[in-house]
This record gives C-alpha cells, structure tokens and sequence, in this order.
C-alpha cells in the first residue's frame, strides 16, 4: 500500500546518518514524509505527487569527485525545498553562490545569531543553540538569496529566497540537541510550503483500509500472527477492509517465549472475532533445526518453514493467494529501495524463499513501529500487545548460539521469562526498547553448594532504542541485575553464571544471531 496523502514531503538522501530522522520529524508535524534517493528523476518527484523537498546532510563535500547531486531540473519543479547541511552547501553552489574548505570545523552545539526578517526563524530567540556537523561552510549567498543566521565560523549559516521559497541551514534541525528545530521545521512546512497538519491515524487507517480492499478485492487472505504489535496491527487492519476474507494463522514454531502461545491465543480469540487457525509445528521446526549451527541458515530454514505452513493452510482454505506482512519502513529503507516489489530476507520471518505462491499485502510499509504502536491504540488493541517489547519472528532460535534442542529451549525460556519479569517488576519495561536473555555455546566451572559444577551462562540484553536502526545497552539499576543474576542461577536448572551485554547498535546488533 501507499499511504497517498494529499501532500508529502521528500527528504532526498545524500547519505546522510540523519534521513529518517528528518522524515519521522516531519511526520510528528503530521505531514506524510518519506526517504528518496538523491538521483531520483524529477519528473518522478512530480508524478508522485511530492509537495515539498529536504535535502538531506551527507558526508560528502561538494567538491569531492563522485558527490552526490541531483538532477539540475529539481529546481525547476516549483517545489518548496529546505536544505539541511551538505544539502544547504548544495543548495548554495549550484544555484550559484560559493562554498569552501574555510579550515574551521564546527562540530556540536554552536551559537546562531539571525539576522533581519526570516521566515524559518518565526517565532524563535534571535540568538540560539544550534547542533553542527561540518567542514565545509557557505561563504557567499546565491543570487536571490539573503543570509539568515551566521555563526562564528559560518558566514552563511542560514539563507532564504522567499521568491523560490528556497531554503538553507547549515545546522541540524531535526536533531535533539537543536532546542529550536522543530519550531524551525514547522515554520518551514506551515509558512513557507504552506502545508497543512493534516496526516493523522484516522487519515492513515482510512486510506490503508481502501488501498487494502483495493488490492485484495473478493480474494481470501491470510495473516501470520506473532503476537507481537505488527502482525497484530496488520491483522486488525486488514480484518477492518475485509472482514471474514481474513483467517489468522498463529504458527507455533516451539521457539516461542515461556507462556507467550497461550497468551496469544487468548488475547486474540477473546478480544477479536476473527477466525484463527492455531498451527502447533513444534517438532517440525525443531527437527529442521537439528545439527544446524549458521545463524543465516537457522533463519533461512525458520523462515521457509513458516511459509510452508501457511501455504498448507491457504490450501485447506482453498483460493487463497494472499499474506499479509507487517513489514515496516525501516525494513523497506533497509533494503535499498522502496518499491522492491518481492521480499527481502529480513522482512517479518526472516528469509522467505524466493519460490512462495503468495502475493504480499504489506499495509504498515510507510510506518515507523511508534506509528504502528499509535494505530494498533487507535483500532483497540489491547495495551499488552501495543506495548509488547518487539520479539524477531526466528524466536529463540537466534538467541541460542549453535544448535537449537528442547534442552537449551527449556533454559532459555525459563532465564528469558525472569529477564522480562524483572524488567516489568521495576517498571521499566516500557522504556527499555527489548530485554531478553541469550543462551551462548559455551560453558564454564562454578560452584554449588558443595559440587563443582560446568553449565552454561546466560548473557542478559537490554537496549534502548527509537527504531532498532540504532540502540543503547540500557543503564540497567544495580538491584535489578542483581535480582535477575540471583534468580536465574538459582531457578534456572543448567545455568552456573550470568553476564551482562554492554555493547551499543552499531557496531553490535540487538540480536546475537
Ligand atoms: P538487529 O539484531 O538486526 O535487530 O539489531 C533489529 C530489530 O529487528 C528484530 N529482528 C527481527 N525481527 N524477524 C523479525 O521479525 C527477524 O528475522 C529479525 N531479526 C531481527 C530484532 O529483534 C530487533 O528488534
């Protein structure tokens, strides 16, 4: 589906850290926003209906060979743009004005002061703190533009062409560190592009419900439920374009959270109406599991498995072609282009094959997970669920390093269920993006008791995170991995010792596997 509001934005991506943060900041202004690639045609900028561009930062220099710049006809669109960093440097230089390698680096908070009448800096003290992050600065305005703000080592640290409506900063607006630039990106939105607010859940659900019924027309579907806020989301969603066309398919693969199947069942056949099919796969999984130690192998095989058994069951139901995946925003700009029509590993289950016989309803592929959390509030889903931690579809299985058996199974559900509770316990479950314990494929001497004893230890994770594009380990308080390191090697059969992750996303993964 498209999400095909009135007016979008575009942030054109110069490879900049900061793209989707700039497309989830103007969707908290409530105008729809998403990524393109800086080499996109203007004429697909105009047919895909964009209202207004940002260029993103990127850390190229303008005069670096093989920078990035787009096609010179995206000035000629009429389109409102705001340029943030090395698109504010772009801006300036190929609308004739100068940039230069000035020696001084401004990197962090830095003083801005403004200068005369602004329309982006309505509203806002003359002089502020601004985030940067550059080498190069703007040293000459082009013609038609007047000069803005300027910092100590930038003369041009912001400019406007109120004519063109062509905007530049040199700074970062949509960072946390920019007190103001929210206040900066509303006035650029509001006033300058004329845009309005108007992108909201009730908008989104609607039209997500038209584009389903659209592309599904009479047909059956079925909807891989996980448990988890996106498969739920997409359930209810689709269920609200379709109605009984749906049958959920609750697929327990065995590597599932201690008490988590039940619980799904529960919740879902309690609260929902919709006809749900729970498939109890345990062995079947496991014994394609056996002797497998490759992490990419074990999501591979978890994730055809899981498609086989929905195309047994779209075959029981008969007609049915259609499946529907929460797959989210950041798995769609994680994969490189937006439009990809078929799937990408890493989407929901992780690993489809490539020789499936569905067709992908994909209704959340324009949401950030704090939207689906907003939508799935908004059509009623129960809290537990909205606000469930996010649980990857290969489970268990790539939380034990090496092979996969019932034994480690049973250890890691049992440490894992202590994990959660502990967080839930100090109130911290919500803040804390995931939580989980990994078992590795080791194991070390300890003693109990009086015996010598050489079982395995159990890594506990916690992050935090906006996204899982990036994560924090979290600042867990000493009581509580005290409470969670006692109870897990006295409660937990097999397990001798426990040791804490604290390695931040990048370089690590949340994941181990
Ligand atoms: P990593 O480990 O790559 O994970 O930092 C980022 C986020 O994605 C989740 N994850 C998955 N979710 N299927 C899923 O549905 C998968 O195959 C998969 N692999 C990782 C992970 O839990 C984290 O939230």
């Amino acid at each position: 589906m498209s999400a095909n509001p009135k007016e979008k934005v575009f942030v054109i991506d110069f490879g900049a850290q900061y793209a989707q943060l700039i497309a989830r900041r103007v969707r908290e202004c409530k105008v729809y926003s998403e990524i393109v690639p800086y080499d996109i045609p203007p004429e697909e900028i105009r047919s895909r209906g964009a209202s207004a561009l940002i260029f993103s930062g990127g850390p190229s220099s303008v005069y670096q060979k093989g920078a990035p710049v787009p096609d010179a006809g995206i000035f000629k669109l009429g389109l409102p743009v705001l340029g943030i960093c090395y698109g504010h440097q772009l801006l300036a230089r190929e609308l004739g004005g100068r940039v230069e390698a000035t020696g001084i680096r401004e990197y962090g908070k830095t003083g801005l002061k403004v200068i005369g009448d602004s329309i982006l800096f309505e509203g806002v003290p003359l002089e502020q703190a601004v985030w940067m992050s550059h080498g190069d600065s703007v040293v000459e305005a082009p013609p038609g533009f007047q000069v803005t703000a300027s910092t100590g080592a930038s003369p041009v640290a912001a400019m406007e062409d109120l004519e063109r409506k062509f905007f530049g900063v040199q700074f970062h607006p949509e960072v946390i560190h920019t007190p103001m630039g929210m206040e900066v990106l509303k006035n650029f939105l509001f006033s300058a592009a004329d845009l309005l607010p108007s992108w909201t859940m009730v908008s989104i659900i609607e039209k997500a419900v038209e584009d389903i019924r659209a592309q599904v027309g009479n047909e059956k579907i079925i909807c891989g439920l996980s448990g988890g806020v996106d498969s739920a989301t997409a359930a209810v969603l689709v269920h609200k374009a379709v109605g009984d066309q749906l049958t959920c398919v609750f697929v327990d693969h065995g590597l599932l959270r201690k008490g988590e199947a039940e619980q799904v069942e529960d919740k879902f056949r309690r609260h929902f109406h919709m006809n749900l099919i729970h498939v109890k796969a345990q062995d079947r999984f496991l014994s394609r599991l056996k002797g497998v130690t490759d992490p990419e192998a074990k999501r591979k095989i978890i994730g055809e498995e899981f498609i086989r058994v929905f195309e047994e069951v779209a075959r029981e139901l008969k007609d049915t072609h259609f499946l529907v995946q929460g797959t989210l925003y950041p798995d769609i700009i994680e994969s490189g282009t937006r439009d990809a029509a078929v799937i990408k590993s890493h989407h929901n289950v992780g690993g489809l094959p490539e020789d499936m016989d569905f067709t992908l309803v994909e209704p959340l592929r324009d949401l950030f997970k704090d939207e689906v959390r907003v939508m799935g509030e908004e059509l009623g889903l129960p809290e537990e669920i909205v606000w469930r931690q996010p649980f990857p579809g290969p489970g268990l299985a790539i939380r034990i390093i090496g092979e996969v058996t019932a034994e480690k199974l049973d250890i890691l559900r049992e440490a894992d269920d202590i994990v959660v509770g502990e967080i839930k316990r100090a109130g911290l479950y919500r803040e804390i993006w995931q939580s989980f314990a990994v078992l590795p494929d080791i194991r070390s001497v300890g003693v109990m008791g009086d015996e010598r004893t050489y079982a395995y230890p159990i890594i506990v994770r916690a992050v935090t995170s906006e996204d899982a594009m990036t994560a924090d380990w979290a600042r867990l308080p000493y009581e509580v991995m005290e409470r969670i390191s006692s109870r897990i090697i006295n409660e937990v059969r097999g397990v001798n010792r426990v040791a804490l992750d604290i390695s931040s996303k990048p370089p690590a993964t949340i994941e181990w596997e």
